[in-house]
């Protein structure tokens, strides 16, 4: 043979096996592949067979770029001792390449898969490569103005190369998505133009992984941070990358995502809260204008306090004499005594005894009530408007029926 007539003729003979050996049948995982692998060096130029298949004889030696061949099986021929074997393992779905280089020459061409392409003349096809890529949908939550979705590619590298194809035919393309082949534009002059196919998969399609979850295997990690902190910063505030934060609500012309009844909760509450002390001033003014009117809680308190109900009371009205007394004396009072008599007797069952006299009095109340103002006590001086109280003569027939 001229390879060894030729001292310099180095031929590495490339030499792939391929074999599944699925441990676990119907399994997706456990797998083994063995790849028998080496470079090549033959005859250029193309057309020339030294093996005188083709019967061209103007042959000269030459290395073939490291392009490595397929062969046609899978056994080691006996006596051949590999120069270098690795193993690579996909953790994801424990998935073992095993890849065994042998020496040159240690199995005949015509096993080599792919031999014919490379003594014909004709152009090898660029074959096909695969590009997986994992989409993720990102869905807006409920809460958000309008629903949508958004999905996100990243590609999965080396998948094609380090998956066996035969996992990749039987578990992933069957779900997969498939784009049609198209054709890259050469990276550089000179260069062929290769077909590429874009696959691809959904993270709820593949195959459960070894420890649950998305295929964490090469850069995959690097994809899922990134998706995470895309769905926080974007999906979860309902809106895409680049595009503006939608409005919730609209308060006042203003953007809020506050909820409505946050607001009623936040300002409308407290407001009638606050609107109590108007009314309870208001009844307040009617007690002391001898009117009925309700005692310690207010309606506005009630509309909050519902258990106030029960500590609300209803005042009967006075007399009409008494009545025209006491809007003399109210008219009388400044401001500051007002609010002082509210914050004394406003918020409290107990009756103004020592400026309306008792609730169902028994006589004439304007002297006690002189009587008291002149004490110069601000009318919280009981014991002397008892010994006035104890003065006035039972007059009154009673109560009204
Ligand atoms: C996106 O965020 C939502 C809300 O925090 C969460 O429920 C969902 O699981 C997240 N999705 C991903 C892919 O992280």
């Amino acid at each position: 043979m001229m390879v060894q007539t030729n001292p310099h003729a180095v031929a590495f003979l490339a030499i792939m096996a391929s074999v599944i050996h699925p441990a676990l049948a119907n399994e997706w995982t456990g797998w083994t592949r063995t790849n028998l692998l080496a470079l090549a060096t033959s005859y250029l130029p193309n057309g020339c067979d030294p093996e005188g298949t083709t019967g061209l004889t103007s042959c000269y030696e030459t290395y073939v770029p490291g392009v490595p061949y397929m062969v046609k099986h899978t056994n080691i021929p006996p006596g051949a001792t590999p120069t270098s074997s690795s193993t690579y393992t996909n953790r994801d779905w424990d998935i073992k390449m095993v890849t065994i280089l042998l020496p040159p020459d240690a199995v005949p061409r015509s096993e080599i898969d792919g031999w014919y392409w490379f003594r014909s003349t004709t152009t090898r096809p660029p074959s096909t490569s695969d590009l997986w890529w994992i989409d993720h949908t990102l869905t807006a939550p409920a809460s958000c103005p309008t629903r949508f979705e958004f999905t996100t590619s990243h590609l999965l590298r080396y998948w094609g190369d380090r998956l066996p194809s035969e996992f990749l035919d039987e578990y992933m393309l069957p779900k997969a998505t498939v784009f049609p082949v198209y054709t890259t534009t050469p990276s550089y002059r000179g260069a062929y133009p290769s077909p590429v196919r874009e696959i691809h998969v959904k993270p709820t399609d593949l195959p459960p992984t070894r420890n649950g979850g998305l295929p964490l295997y090469g850069d995959a990690g690097l994809f899922i941070s990134d998706l995470k902190s895309f769905n926080q910063s974007y999906i979860t505030h309902c809106h895409l990358p680049g595009e503006p934060r939608p409005c919730s609500y609209t308060y006042a012309g203003k953007c809020s995502k506050i909820e409505p009844w946050k607001i009623i909760v936040a300002a409308v509450i407290p407001s009638i809260f606050l609107l109590g002390f108007v009314e309870s001033f208001f009844w307040f003014r009617r007690l002391m204008l001898g009117k009925s009117c309700l005692r310690l809680g207010t309606v506005c308190w009630n509309l909050i306090f519902i258990f106030l109900v029960f500590f609300t009371a209803i005042e009967d009205k006075r007399s009409p004499e008494h009545q025209a007394d006491f809007r003399e004396q109210w008219k009388k009072m400044s401001l500051m005594t007002k609010i002082k008599l509210w914050g004394q007797f406003g918020f409290r069952h107990r009756y103004p005894v020592e400026w309306l006299g008792e609730r169902k009095p028994t006589g004439r109340v304007t002297e006690s009530i002189e009587m008291t103002r002149g004490g110069g006590n601000g009318g919280a001086g009981r014991g002397g408007q008892r010994v006035e109280d104890d003065d006035i003569p039972p007059a009154y027939p009673g109560p009204p029926a």
